[in-house]
């Protein structure tokens, strides 16, 4: 699950999240992972993301991926849905956020988290599967 702006991958700061897009990296992840049911969701308003976790998030899938943007560094209404539902979420993030700006050092999220990953490019995502997968 993606959040706000992540629909730009490729084309937005590309020296920060690389010239890939999600839909490409996606269908690789499927490929590696053919017993493995890989859903996707992006969007850039907040409710609709906490739309998604209710409605997933009691039993229709297994876990969660969630790049949640910036909305990680602000949003208590999120970390509230991830404490709601039923299902593990594991936080990643593309860029290595501790690297970064201090304001995106603070996750609201992350104590909701089974587990971060941040650094890792579009891997990250694939880390996280594997976090999840156990
Ligand atoms: C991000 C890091 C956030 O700080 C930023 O707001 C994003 C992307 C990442 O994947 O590195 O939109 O979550």
């Amino acid at each position: 699950m993606n959040g706000p702006n992540l629909n730009l991958l490729g084309k937005r700061e590309t020296e920060i999240y690389g010239v890939h897009d999600f839909k490409g990296y996606l269908e690789g992840l499927r490929e590696r992972y053919p017993n493995v049911r890989l859903d996707f969701f992006q969007s850039n308003m907040e409710g609709a993301l906490i739309d998604k976790l209710h409605e997933v998030g009691f039993g229709k899938c297994d876990g969660i991926v969630l790049n949640a943007g910036a909305y990680t560094h602000t949003s208590i209404a999120i970390l509230d849905a991830i404490k709601a539902i039923s299902i593990p979420v594991v936080e990643v993030h593309i860029s290595n956020v501790f690297a970064r700006e201090q304001y995106r050092h603070h996750s609201m999220i992350s104590e909701a988290c089974k587990g971060v990953v941040t650094g890792f490019g579009l891997d990250s995502y694939r880390v996280a599967l594997e976090g999840l997968l156990g």
